[in-house]
């Protein structure tokens, strides 16, 4: 989902004449658009480099349910209390696939959870925000659903398999997120005087640390050009937010609405829209665990997890005594 997190630890890519048989075969592979399999040989910093990618992308998914889970009960209707709920729990089953789909590559889910919990891993910042109003729904589904679609979509090509398997899903799911939170932002910027102001407040709020789900401008992304050979990372950080913010700006005046930002121009020559850059120090500082929710974020996922311990226990026990009861009919 964010490329803000898909850093790679080399930086540039190993030229040809450099590489062992092993990897030049691998690199070959890639370039012909081959998918990397789990049984493949591949080498060490390219599954360290994914296994980061995939779960710092699981716990995006799963940390991303806390800000739109506040909501639940307190959707204005049962029809929006139903989309919302769906949606929640699609965001569940994605951090499942991609939990399952870095497993493949030799760490374990709960290997991958107490690396967060001991804030050895990161999650995308835009979760350390607070929702505040009812618009905020609206503002997530459209904005931070429709850039990590953005993000999402090329990854469907990425070079490992399963990874590449797990988006196809993913986007299809992510692509009804952005339209139900569109829909809310619709019924709020076309309603009362009152739900007005509140759809202007959420993209108010919400719009720069959306920019900064990019990840840091690529010219302070030094470690991308690894991660673009492997086919691990299809576009840069800036290519991607180029593109949100020029599919955005026609939607935010389809809703007559504004966006926070006086310096978004179209620019005739690049035939892009000019835009100011978000505060890079305030995005440096939520991934330093300071953001206004980093806290209770990860009071609420450390609770999760030392609640549903008994449950981890009850299946563990199960599956020895089924494993035993098997080995016992076979001797
Ligand atoms: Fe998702
Ligand atoms: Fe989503």
């Amino acid at each position: 989902m964010y490329s803000q997190m898909e850093k790679t630890e080399g930086g540039d890519p190993k030229l040809q004449a450099d590489m062992t048989d092993k990897e030049r075969a691998f690199q070959d592979k890639i370039d012909r658009n081959i998918k990397i399999e789990p049984r493949d040989w591949m080498p060490d910093n390219y599954r360290a480099t994914l296994i980061r990618q995939i779960g710092q992308h699981a716990h995006s998914e799963v940390v991303g349910q806390l800000p739109e889970g506040n909501w639940i009960t307190r959707a204005p209707t049962l029809e929006r209390k139903a989309i919302l709920l769906a949606k929640v729990q699609d965001e569940a089953g994605h951090g499942l696939y991609l939990y399952a789909a870095a497993e493949t590559l030799g760490v374990t889910r709960d290997q991958l959870t107490e690396d967060l919990l001991a804030g050895r891993m990161k999650y995308s910042s835009i979760f350390n925000y607070p929702t505040l109003n009812w618009a905020d729904m609206g503002a997530v589904g459209w904005l931070v659903d429709g850039a990590a679609i953005l993000n999402q979509v090329p990854l469907q090509r990425t070079s490992y398999g399963p990874y590449a398997r797990a988006m196809v899903r993913i986007c299809k799911e992510e692509s009804f997120h952005a339209r139900q939170g569109f829909h809310i932002m619709m019924k709020m910027a076309k309603g009362s005087d009152a739900q007005r102001k509140m759809a202007q407040d959420a993209v108010n709020r919400l719009w720069f640390p959306v920019l900064m789900m990019f990840g840091p401008s690529d010219k302070d992304s030094v470690h991308t050009a690894q991660s673009l050979a492997w086919r691990i990372k299809i576009d840069t950080n800036d290519q991607l937010r180029q593109k949100f913010v020029d599919q955005t700006v026609p939607q935010i005046e389809y809703l007559g609405l504004d966006l926070p930002d006086p310096g978004i121009k179209w620019n005739d020559e690049t035939g892009q829209y000019d835009f100011s850059d978000p505060d890079w120090s305030e995005f440096f500082n939520v991934i330093k665990g300071n953001g206004p929710g980093n806290v209770d974020r990860m009071k609420a996922r450390r609770a999760a997890w030392d609640d549903g311990a008994w449950v981890r226990d009850g299946l563990l026990a199960h599956a020895r005594k089924k494993a035993a009861a098997k080995q016992l009919a076979a001797e």
